[in-house]
């Protein structure tokens, strides 16, 4: 619909209402009243996909990153295998003792909602416009590729390895520079423990995907109260490109993780980040540590925020099994530049990790 203001012109469409037509979820959420979803929000048919695993959530892997720092030998290498354990079982930890100043991460969240409560027309300018563009917001994950939408608001950012930021609200780009710096610094410090743990150099991954000049992604993610979350989805089931993602959320919860074939609902330490291990990381890590699948699921009450930032390789490299590891093992996936991965993982519809099998070497077949 072509129409400046498509919501008001929707109330009798709503029912069948697509993402293309809209800017927001949150303004139709709010406009329309609505006591149903649009039918084209209807993700979940089968009831049985909803069962969750409550009674696993006190099991999360919990990460002390000052264990892991620690100058004590003894410490530092209980840390590593501690932080082995918890990639080769869940892909999905609580990091504590992160350093990342708590007021910085209630002010990333604070603004982050700010963003997305600014109007339709004062966000107009970062409307997406595709994969490479550094400053995106938009509905859902990927409207014209979706037959089934997300009850879903985002702004995605770039942020490294050149920085850019929306310039409002006032002081976000500040608050996020520095937020991006923190989750970097940390990214990159659990990231040399992984690649210890897999008995590699620490700088090892680093090195070899040239994490210094890596992707990040800012993701500042919002989900309006749904009138029937039974139906909906925040995010389908998917795992993440990149090495490792960190998320932040605003007290509300909603994500949950694939452990051993059940949901499970995260309830996470107050002050913690939530991380979960990515895509690049099951290939370096040549399918020890498989990348977690994940999903958002939505409430009737609160507006829940997350933001997460993604860190990966840098776009030009070929991500691959790492080769000290080939010595001892098969390769299980091709390499593939990171660039031609993000793509093909952002231009189309988010479909569990059916991306993975693009590089996913098969029994039989030679490896490059
Ligand atoms: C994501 C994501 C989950 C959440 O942005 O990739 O998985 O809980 N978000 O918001
Ligand atoms: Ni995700």
């Amino acid at each position: 619909m072509a129409s400046a203001d498509p919501v008001l012109n929707l109330p009798s469409a709503t029912s069948n209402i697509r993402a293309t037509d809209i800017c927001s979820i949150k303004v139709l959420a709010e406009s329309a009243k609505l006591s149903a979803i649009p039918s084209t929000y209807n993700s979940l048919t089968d009831p049985c996909e909803r069962q969750v695993a409550d009674e696993l959530t006190p099991q999360i892997p919990v990460i002390d990153l000052s264990l892991l720092l620690s100058d004590d030998p003894q410490l530092h290498a209980e840390a590593v295998q501690h932080l082995a354990r918890a990639c080769e079982e869940w892909g999905f930890f609580m990091v504590i003792n992160h350093g990342i100043p708590e007021g910085l991460i209630g002010d990333v969240i604070s603004l982050s909602q700010k963003f997305h409560n600014l109007s339709d027309g004062e966000k107009a300018e970062f409307g997406d416009k595709g994969v490479s563009s550094p400053i995106r917001c938009g509905t859902s994950f990927n409207p014209k590729s979706e037959d089934v939408h997300y009850w879903r608001d985002y702004l995605k950012v770039i942020t490294h390895p050149d920085w850019a930021f929306p310039h409002k609200p006032q002081g976000f780009d500040d608050v996020a520079k520095e937020y991006c710096r923190e989750t970097r610094k940390v990214a990159r410090k659990l990231l040399e423990g992984i690649s210890e743990s897999l008995d590699l150099e620490p700088d090892a991954i680093a090195k070899a995907t040239a994490l210094d000049t890596g992707l990040q992604v800012f993701i500042a993610n919002l989900y309006p109260p749904c009138p029937q979350p039974e139906l909906a989805l925040g995010m389908p089931p998917h795992s993440d490109h990149g090495f490792l993602a960190l998320l932040i959320q605003n007290g509300v919860g909603g994500l949950q993780i694939s452990h051993k074939g059940k949901w499970v609902n995260v309830k996470p330490l107050p002050n913690s980040i939530l991380v979960n291990t990515a895509d690049q990381l099951e290939v370096a890590s040549n399918g020890r540590y498989r990348s977690v699948l994940h999903r958002a699921v939505v409430n009737d009450k609160e507006t829940r925020i997350s933001v997460v930032t993604v860190n990966g390789p840098d776009l030009e490299k070929v991500v691959r099994p790492m080769p000290e590891l080939m010595e001892r093992e098969e390769a299980a996936f091709r390499g593939m530049k990171f660039k031609e991965y993000y793509e093909l993982q952002q231009k189309n519809r988010l479909d569990g990790k059916t991306c993975m099998d693009h590089i996913r070497i098969k029994p039989g077949e030679e490896s490059e």
